[in-house]
């Protein structure tokens, strides 16, 4: 039977960045409130918000330290039941961000399992000994350093933190800890809430701690085989979700899988299992190997997309996860940097923004739009390395530096490859604050890109793109439709959608040249031709595709 996220059309908000309402620099759930006309008008009939429980802010808002309270920077509990009530007026669903791995530092089962072996909450983390001073073992963080932090007053003992030290990792193996969580997710969906997007969710299962990960060196090591997608995840998120749907059929759930390969994403969405109804995997884009002299380490040089073995992925995704399975489709979160700087064209922005967007979208999967895609922005900038406040890139800098890079050099790289230069305020006017707040944003971040009032004026517009590619995805053959890639020149990402006796066929130069290609008959002047963008002409035998332009031909059987 169809779910409603069937049909779901995602945009993300970034809460902290949408529209501030009460003048301190922070977005906040009223501003979302106000402007949420603007999300119908776009087309999108999904909200995913980005966390929005109580929170330390060590990494906006993935660090919780309350699971039952909205950050008051965020606003209250009575905002938040307005947010629900006003977005399902308009037929709008909301999908909150839990975080299920980690907690802050802050929070009190925290603070009560510092107290040592005999408190309740000691076993809701992760903790081991080291020996003379020695880490437990050289299993690295994703944030840097060790996975390890020390803690503060006992020697040699250790608690696990596989982000920022200030997040310390739960301990699933603990079923009171499963059963909390539980609890967390019944207390928002009881509230109407839609959906919940799951959090590092691959990570709840760890292996055997007392081992090390093979390494040639002596530094930590970001050891993914041992506390990534391991077999116990399934049981765990399995005991979840059946533990929030029993009360809530309808919650949909989208798990963030971020390494994920296209069959983990099979096992993740096995149907009927109670696991996951889609999830998100950063496997979709892989980039062109570096040259190997290059001494200066990849993270942030901006990197090029692969196109074939992009076509690879997708083609891979597409016929893996077959209905009833569902795929997500998108180019872009505030885990990365923003789609325009990673893949548009600097000579054809508007274009390339426009014929991404329906390169994406119109594939079979659900479409997840991050923030400000739909103005076409590209990351902003910061002032300074200082700026970022990150160790990781601290390390860069002074790897690039040793290297001979210049400091501007290092700083261009950082702004265009950061994941928080693509979390500016978004630009809803040329106002004062650009019509996002009176006083000075949260983030100090320069932001160029055309706002949102200028975009919704102009029917040329990537805005006014997006609204027509949104409306088209809604039709059946979209939504529904059979899909396979047409691999006929490298300039050209090509795929047909069918369903019944109509076919689609989706072309996007995704170069900056004018190129023809020789097409099979049945396409020689496909009759209809929509959501065109730059200069597309059809003969009898050709397809001529000027720069990033892209168009959607569509025939029905027996019409010619
Ligand atoms: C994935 C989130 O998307 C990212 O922003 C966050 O830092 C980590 N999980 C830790 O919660
Ligand atoms: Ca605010």
């Amino acid at each position: 039977m169809a779910a409603w996220y069937d049909q779901a059309i995602i945009y993300q908000v970034y809460p902290k960045s949408f529209k501030d309402s009460n003048g301190d620099g922070i977005g906040d759930l009223t501003g979302i409130t106000e402007k949420l006309d603007y999300f119908t008008q776009l087309g999108v009939n999904t909200l995913w918000l980005n966390p929005i429980f109580r929170s330390p802010q060590v990494d906006n808002g993935y660090d919780v330290s309350d699971f039952y309270a909205i950050d008051p920077q965020l606003g209250t509990l009575a905002d938040f039941k307005a947010l629900i009530e006003a977005a399902h007026r308009r037929g709008l669903r909301i999908v909150l961000d839990m975080v299920l791995n980690h907690t802050s530092d802050q929070h009190p089962w925290f603070q009560g399992a510092l107290q040592g072996p005999k408190n309740p909450y000691y076993n809701y983390y992760i903790w081991a000994h080291g020996a003379d001073g020695q880490l437990p073992n050289n299993w690295g963080s994703f944030f840097g350093g060790s996975v390890w932090a020390q803690h503060p007053t006992v020697a040699d003992r250790y608690y696990f933190h596989l982000f920022e030290r200030r997040m310390p990792d739960l301990n699933w193996h603990n079923p009171q800890v499963r059963q909390e969580m539980t609890k967390v997710a019944n207390y928002w969906a009881d509230l109407g809430i839609d959906g919940l997007r799951l959090d590092a969710f691959i990570h709840l299962a760890k292996a055997d701690l007392h081992q090390n990960y093979p390494s040639d060196g002596a530094d930590p090591v970001v050891a993914e085989g041992m506390f990534a997608n391991l077999p116990a995840v399934q049981p765990y998120l399995a005991e979840f979700v059946a533990g929030v749907k029993a009360n809530h059929p309808d919650l949909f759930i989208l798990g963030e899988a971020a390494s994920a390969t296209v069959n983990l994403a099979a096992d993740y969405t096995r149907p009927a299992a109670n696991m996951a109804d889609a999830v998100i995997s950063f496997r979709y884009f892989p980039t062109k190997p570096r040259a190997k002299r290059d001494a200066v380490p990849a993270d942030y040089q901006p990197q090029r997309l692969d196109w074939l073995a992009f076509r690879q992925v997708m083609t891979d995704w597409q016929q893996t996860l077959l209905p009833p399975r569902r795929l997500t489709l998108y180019w872009g979160n505030h885990d990365m940097a923003r789609v325009a700087t990673r893949m548009g064209s600097h000579r054809y922005p508007q274009q390339s923004a426009k014929s991404l967007a329906t390169l994406m979208y119109l594939q079979r999967g659900l479409p997840v739009l991050y923030y400000g895609d739909e103005l076409g922005l590209s990351n902003g900038t910061l002032a300074s390395l200082a700026a970022f406040g990150d160790p990781t890139v601290t390390a860069f800098a002074n790897a690039a530096k040793a290297a001979g890079w210049s400091s501007e050099r290092i700083l261009e790289n950082v702004n265009a490859t950061h994941k928080l230069t693509a979390r500016a305020p978004l630009p809803w006017s040329d106002d004062i604050g650009h019509g996002f707040s009176k006083v000075a944003p949260w983030l100090a971040v320069s932001q160029d890109g055309t706002p949102v009032s200028k975009q919704m004026a102009d029917p040329d517009s990537v805005w006014h793109h997006y609204q027509q590619l949104f409306a088209l995805k809604q039709t059946p053959l979209f939504t529904r439709g059979n899909w396979q890639l047409q691999n006929w020149a490298p300039w050209l990402y090509a795929y047909t959608r069918t369903l019944g006796v109509e076919t689609a066929l989706v072309v996007v130069n995704i170069s900056d040249t004018r190129h023809t290609v020789t097409v099979p008959r049945a396409w020689a002047q496909a009759p209809v031709q929509q959501l065109t963008v730059g200069a597309v002409h059809q003969t009898a035998a050709e397809l001529t595709l000027g720069p990033w332009s892209s168009a959607v031909l569509t025939i029905k059987k027996g019409s010619k």
